[in-house]
């Protein structure tokens, strides 16, 4: 038989719902992509394919080490799936050739459709996207009075930023070191670099810079420039938790205000991370020598104001 044919059938179709309940009850994974990745695993699985061909007996099957195995690696190849930040390689691939194509002279709104698409292809952005307008307007305050910003580790923030409504800020420098956010992000300081010089027909204030780095390249890139606000967005616990001796460069970050954030929620698993978070970044903001001016939470957000 077919392996589509085969997955059709009552007791396959039971045994990925099965399966669906547990990855649902276990991981912070969306209905449709926990069905993408059991069908993918599924198809895979020949050992498994063939079992369900022989015998259709749920609870036998569900007894069976053939299926104890597929359940334990979709389990660790969903974890893996969920810890990636660009989870949707091939939509971000199609949506950054849309990007590489889009004349600077693109309306507005065309412009900022594609950008949001974008954004919503990085776990952090897509995230936000669904509390965007409180997150800034919950920053007014700061992002009014700044006239030069910088992004450190900026994955794809600058394309959700609603630069339109502060065009009080004259810079906004954006770093980041993977790979596929560089290409993104460089496409999108073409466009605001053609806006900016009056190419795109419009004149735009903001001169928008991206720089491909790490942190171990210090600060150097930034040629002593120092900035009204930095954003370290998700970053600090990020950094803590992959190489924490990075985090004294991290402290030298040349800003006078800082909006650093935290997640409430683990990026995989369903459970609160809220408490751990908040210690880590307490602890960055005490050894960086700053104070905190307010502590917010917005959406899944943990949002430390420093000064
Ligand atoms: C959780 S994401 C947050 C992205 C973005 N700040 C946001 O909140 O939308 C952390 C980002 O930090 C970047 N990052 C982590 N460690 C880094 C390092 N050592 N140097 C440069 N970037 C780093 C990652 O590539 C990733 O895009």
């Amino acid at each position: 038989m077919e392996i589509e044919q085969l997955l059709k059938l009552r007791h396959c179709v039971d045994l990925q719902q099965e399966l669906k309940r547990d990855l649902l009850k276990k991981y912070r994974i969306a209905e449709g992509h926990a069905e993408e990745l059991i069908l993918e695993h599924l198809r895979k699985d020949t050992e498994l394919l063939k079992l369900l061909s022989q015998k259709d007996n749920l609870k036998h099957i569900q007894r069976t080490r053939s299926y104890k195995n597929f359940r334990k690696r979709l389990s660790e190849r969903t974890y893996y799936a969920l810890r990636q930040y660009n989870q949707k390689q091939e939509l971000q691939e199609q949506l950054l050739a849309k990007l590489i194509d889009m004349p600077s002279s693109t309306d507005s709104d065309v412009q900022e459709k594609l950008f949001h698409e974008l954004a919503a292809t990085h776990l952090s952005t897509k995230e936000r996207l669904a509390y965007a307008e409180e997150f800034y307007q919950a920053l007014e305050a700061e992002l009014q009075s700044a006239k030069t910003i910088l992004d450190v580790g900026c994955g794809l923030h600058p394309l959700m930023f609603p630069f339109q409504h502060f065009p009080n800020i004259g810079s906004f420098t954006a770093l980041e070191r993977d790979q596929t956010c560089s290409s993104i992000l460089r496409q999108l300081e073409r466009l605001k670099e053609e806006t900016t010089s009056g190419l795109a027909g419009e004149k735009a204030n903001v001169v928008f810079s991206f720089h491909q780095w790490q942190l171990n390249d210090a600060w150097q890139v930034l040629k002593g420039e120092h900035y009204d606000l930095a954003f370290l967005l998700k970053l600090v616990p990020v950094v803590a938790r992959q190489d924490s001796d990075l985090l004294m460069i991290l402290a030298e970050v040349p800003a006078d205000r800082l909006v650093i954030s935290g997640s409430l929620y683990s990026m995989t698993k369903q459970q609160r991370i809220d408490r751990r978070e908040r210690k880590v970044i307490s602890r960055f903001i005490k050894d960086a020598g700053r104070e905190v001016l307010r502590e917010i939470v917005i959406g899944e957000e943990l949002i430390y104001i420093v000064a």
